[in-house]
């Protein structure tokens, strides 16, 4: 079954909320998405779509990062949440959706996109603890991983890895 994946539209929105709320145990990935959004954050909501009939089947959701390397801002994102509706899962979908976010996010000229998650899933991709390696958060960790999306960065120590504010109540499991 072929997927197309597209950038969310505004009437796509109760659709990132029901694959949202489907997918993770407590509604505080569905409120970060809304929050994201509100703060003018998100920038990135891209969702999988069986291409004959059109039905949902997962999305992820990219957002601004405040970000310093040598002192200087680099600009990067956050790859979060990512989730695939049960009956969908195991064939790909979510693969297909963070390839098609780090395309996205190359052309448009990020030099970092920063993921909280397995290693095992995320490696596939390029991701890399080494990548995330210095940069202040508290996140930092061995689930605590980044992608170099345009093949170097600039020179100079590592400084803040900050995700959007919206990030601080999901830590909190609100
Ligand atoms: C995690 C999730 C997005 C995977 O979706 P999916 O469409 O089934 O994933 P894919 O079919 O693209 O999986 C690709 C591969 O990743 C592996 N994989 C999936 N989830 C994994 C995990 N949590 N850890 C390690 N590997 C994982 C699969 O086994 C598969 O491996 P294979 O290609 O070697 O067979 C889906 O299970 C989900 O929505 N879970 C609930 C929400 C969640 O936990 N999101 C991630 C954190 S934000």
């Amino acid at each position: 079954m072929a997927i197309a994946i597209q950038p969310a539209r505004p009437a796509d929105a109760a659709d990132i909320d029901h694959v949202l709320t489907t997918c993770f145990p407590r509604p505080a990935e569905a409120k970060l998405v809304r929050q994201l959004a509100i703060d003018g954050e998100l920038v990135l909501v891209l969702i999988a779509r069986d291409e004959a009939t059109n039905a949902v089947q997962g999305l992820v959701a990219i957002s601004r990062m405040d970000v310093a390397i040598g002192g200087d801002p680099a600009p990067a994102v956050a790859l979060a949440p990512l989730a695939v509706l049960p009956d969908h899962r195991g064939g790909g979908v979510a693969e297909a959706l963070v390839t098609a976010a780090i395309d996205h996010m190359r052309r448009a000229g990020a030099l970092l996109m920063f993921v909280l998650g397995e290693p095992g899933f995320y490696q596939r991709f390029g991701f890399t603890t080494d990548a995330a390696q210095g940069f202040d958060s508290p996140y930092a960790g061995p689930f605590f991983m980044a992608l170099e999306l345009q093949g170097g960065l600039p020179c100079g120590p590592r400084g803040v890895a900050h995700h959007a504010e919206a990030f601080a109540a999901l830590a909190q499991g609100a």
